[in-house]
């Protein structure tokens, strides 16, 4: 008797988890039916443009100009491009991100407009491209940008230098957390070139980061400062977040799905081991409503909200997901579910679906300190829009 209650009830639970996947599948189809009807039109009047936001007609802004070119936000608009071909097959986006990656030529051979951000640039463009079409200009481009950023790396600190200097500050021996999601195009080079030396370098870096950024608690600081000469830790800095000892959510988005990458191109277990203890860290401080704060430690009286932590921490938890699958399948639920949640709140109270604002997203922010707060920020529509395909199947991967 207690056998057969036993077998029962792991039939209900069986059939219940079989109907919330068919459920959520449902869900992501309908979102990505709906964003590639908004985005074809969106597409069409920007494909000359390089968008980083909105201005207040709700249309895309252009950085094609020079200067504004080495934004570190550049290749995006190019990486949602050839998502949306690769789930299309429609040529309108490949002939616009091609047009984008030969924009970036012009960074490409400006050293001053180079930084650790080579990955954020290069391999939504460049490296997408030769995934998608075996373009060798392509490849070509990619290894220049991933060589640069080899030599960004401080054998004293063993850490990558994130910017150059800004506003008078030199920021040699500065590290932050977001070079996890770069450390992809030295995993890539290393794989392209069969030549382990960019890999070392971004295991060496990732190894810092797990013992710098990541704090006990599993949340994570944005700014490390090193001695260049002799690699001494000097300490930390709130960056975009609210202040010295705070958790941008961003940041902490980053180390999700950037640690869960350097497992991914490792296959070291202690790297996905730190990306679910961030993302343990994430859930438990995701409010209610699941709409995600700009830092989970703003004063309790500040609402701004960042709309792109939600979507890159969705990407990440995904990330973790498939890669527990099989192996530990409660967590991969607890992750998935986690990252589902993110999304639905996203789409349900923070996405624009009319074809008259060229954004996805809304209440993007850059810094908590700032003077604005909560606007379209085009990476926030491309980590929403990644996240929404490896759903349903349909990502090119480019990490
Ligand atoms: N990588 C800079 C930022 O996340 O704003």
């Amino acid at each position: 008797m207690h056998e057969a209650n036993t077998a029962a009830q792991a039939d209900t639970t069986t059939q219940a988890n079989t109907t919330a996947q068919v459920n959520t599948e449902q869900w992501a189809q309908e979102i990505a039916d709906k964003i590639i009807a908004k985005m074809r039109v969106v597409a069409e009047r920007n494909q000359h443009t390089v968008p980083y936001t909105t201005g207040e007609d709700g249309r895309f802004d252009d950085h094609s100009a020079p200067g504004a070119i080495n934004w570190w936000t550049n290749g995006f608009w190019g990486g949602l491009m050839w998502q949306l071909h690769h789930a299309t097959g429609d040529d309108l986006y490949r002939t616009i991100a091609e047009e984008l990656e030969g924009k970036l030529d012009a960074v490409l051979m400006n050293y001053d407009g180079l930084d650790h951000d080579n990955g954020f640039k290069w391999l939504p463009t460049a490296v997408a491209d030769w995934r998608e079409t075996g373009n060798q200009a392509s490849r070509n481009r990619a290894l220049l940008a991933a060589a640069n950023m080899a030599g960004r790396f401080n054998t004293a600190g063993n850490f990558i230098r994130a910017w150059n200097s800004w506003d008078g500050e030199p920021n040699t021996g500065r590290a932050i957390i977001d070079c996890m999601m770069n450390l992809p195009l030295l995993y890539w080079a290393s794989t392209e070139l069969d030549d382990p030396r960019f890999k070392q370098i971004a295991v060496a870096h990732a190894n810092t980061a797990q013992q710098r950024f990541v704090r006990a608690d599993g949340s994570v600081r944005h700014i490390i400062d090193f001695d260049p000469a002799t690699g001494e830790y000097l300490g930390s800095q709130g960056g975009q977040g609210y202040g010295h000892g705070s958790s941008w959510t961003r940041g902490q988005a980053w180390a999700i799905y950037g640690f869960a990458l350097s497992y991914i191109h490792t296959q070291d277990p202690q790297y996905l081991d730190t990306a679910k203890r961030v993302a343990n860290y994430f859930i438990a401080n995701t409010p209610a409503n699941g709409l995600i704060p700009v830092d989970f430690r703003q004063p309790e009286n500040v609402t701004w909200e960042d709309s792109t932590a939600a979507a890159i921490a969705a990407c990440g938890m995904l990330e973790i997901a498939k890669q527990c699958e099989g192996e530990t399948e409660a967590d991969a639920r607890i992750y998935r579910d986690a990252a589902l949640r993110l999304l639905k709140a996203l789409a349900d109270n923070r996405v624009l679906w009319d074809e008259g604002h060229d954004n996805l997203l809304t209440h993007c922010t850059a810094a908590y300190h700032d003077k604005d707060h909560e606007f379209a920020i085009i990476y926030g529509d491309y980590y929403f829009v990644e996240a929404i395909w490896k759903l349903t199947g349909r990502e090119l991967f480019i990490w």
